[in-house]
């Protein structure tokens, strides 16, 4: 066993019904490191998050968390492990303030003095929420409440953090900003496992990556090279 794998899918295969959707996929996902998924729509990559937390079923293969066999796991015990997960669309709950938004990254602790300690370096990564704490959260702006739905996932302490694509749906403006704070997570000490489309960005701000087309990995490498990769540029860089 390799201590320094964070996550690792060892030749996943899952399915909706009878339809095989991810096929033979393997993942090494090193600590500390920023690892990218990149594929067009509908070719998996929803489906590759919801295997590592239990939402899809899987008919061959296995998924380990820091060496530990978590596959067919329930969903909590999984993100108890240490994964927290930022998933597509804003998912707030938009009745709820700021900071109960905030408190809910956080149910699944007791402690309320490691709780507290939480909120500071998420304020210090986004300000705006410190200053928001009892607005209604539906009534932020879409780039508020992007924010605060990564500051709700921060607040659970993960060792490892999943985005899927983060960038959906923000002004360019949004866009940039949010790859910066992706990349200061990670800076700080946190995995990161980047879902997205936006491959530009992307490559810029990952260590590696995989390239899922159709259910499969069909490239892989650091991201230096993934840039270069025929397939990837005609995918994305025309
Ligand atoms: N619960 C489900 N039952 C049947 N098919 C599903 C289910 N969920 C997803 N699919 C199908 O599996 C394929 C992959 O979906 P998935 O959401 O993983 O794609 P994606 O790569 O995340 O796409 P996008 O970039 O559009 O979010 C799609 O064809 C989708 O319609
Ligand atoms: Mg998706």
């Amino acid at each position: 066993m390799d201590n320094n794998i964070q996550l690792e899918l060892k030749n996943v295969t899952t399915v909706y019904g009878n339809n095989k959707m991810l096929l033979d996929v393997s993942i090494k996902i090193p600590k500390g490191e920023c690892v990218c998924l990149l594929g067009n729509n509908g070719s998996g990559k929803s489906t590759l998050i919801k295997s590592i937390l239990g939402l899809v079923k899987i008919i061959e293969g296995k998924i380990f968390f820091q060496g530990e066999d978590i596959t067919g796991e329930k969903t909590y015990k999984i993100i108890r492990q240490g994964i927290s997960i930022v998933p597509e669309g804003k998912r707030i709950f938009p009745k709820m303030n700021v900071l109960d938004n905030l408190r809910m990254g956080a149910y699944k602790d007791t402690d309320k003095k490691e709780i507290e300690k939480r909120y500071e370096p998420v304020f210090q990564i986004f300000p705006r929420l410190k200053e928001r704490l009892t607005q209604v959260a539906g009534t932020m702006s879409g780039g508020e409440q992007s924010m605060l739905v990564i500051g709700r996932g921060l607040m659970s302490n993960p060792q490892l953090m999943i985005f899927d694509e983060p960038s959906f749906g923000l002004a360019p403006v949004l866009v940039q900003e949010t790859f910066n704070i992706i990349k200061r997570i990670n800076d700080s000490g946190i995995t990161v496992f980047l879902v997205e489309q936006n491959a530009h960005m992307t490559l810029k701000v990952s260590h590696r990556g995989f390239f899922l087309q159709k259910g499969q990995i069909i490239a892989s490498g650091t991201s230096d090279k993934l840039k270069d990769v025929e397939i990837i540029k005609k995918a994305y860089f025309g």
